[in-house]
């Protein structure tokens, strides 16, 4: 099914000039871009966004972390999106990560591997309100 996923730029992959790397590989790959936006994460939707690691040792690390500069959002649209997505991502691990994924290409420590992408259709959806509210979210169609 045509899905879309939402996928985000986390802050050492914004710092280490890794956004056109990604955007590149999701567009060759043949998704669609349908949002995108570098922005700063507030403490809230950051604890929102990670509300299933609330009970976690690290959750306080990863709000830091997610809050400490700047993200890059993205919205992205096409057949199994989300699963494709999550594939070309790699293992939250990037030890555990194949070469050829972005965390195994690029990615060094579990905290800062790079990029978040949702794990489900239902996670997407939930992500995507999120972090896009009411936005549209369209390549196709002229909007205002
Ligand atoms: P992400 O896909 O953004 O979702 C949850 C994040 O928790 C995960 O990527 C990791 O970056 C982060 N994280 C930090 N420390 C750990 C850990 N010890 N185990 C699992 N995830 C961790």
């Amino acid at each position: 099914a045509i899905e879309k996923t939402f996928v985000m730029v986390k802050p050492d992959g914004v710092q280490r000039g890794l956004i056109g790397e990604i955007v590149s590989r999701f567009e060759r790959k043949g998704l669609k871009l349908v949002g995108a936006k570098l922005m700063s994460v507030s403490q809230q939707l950051a604890e929102q966004h990670y509300a299933e690691h609330k009970e976690r040792p690290f959750f306080g690390e990863l709000v830091q972390f997610i809050t400490s500069s700047p993200v890059f959002a993205m919205v992205w649209e096409g057949e199994n999106a989300v699963s494709v997505a999550r594939t070309m991502m790699g293992k939250t691990n990037p030890a555990e990560s194949a070469p050829g994924t972005i965390r195994g290409d690029f990615g060094l420590t579990i905290g800062m591997n790079i990029i978040h992408g949702s794990d489900s259709p239902e996670s997407a959806d939930r992500e995507i309100a999120l972090w896009f509210g009411n936005e549209a979210l369209s390549y196709d169609k002229a909007v205002d």
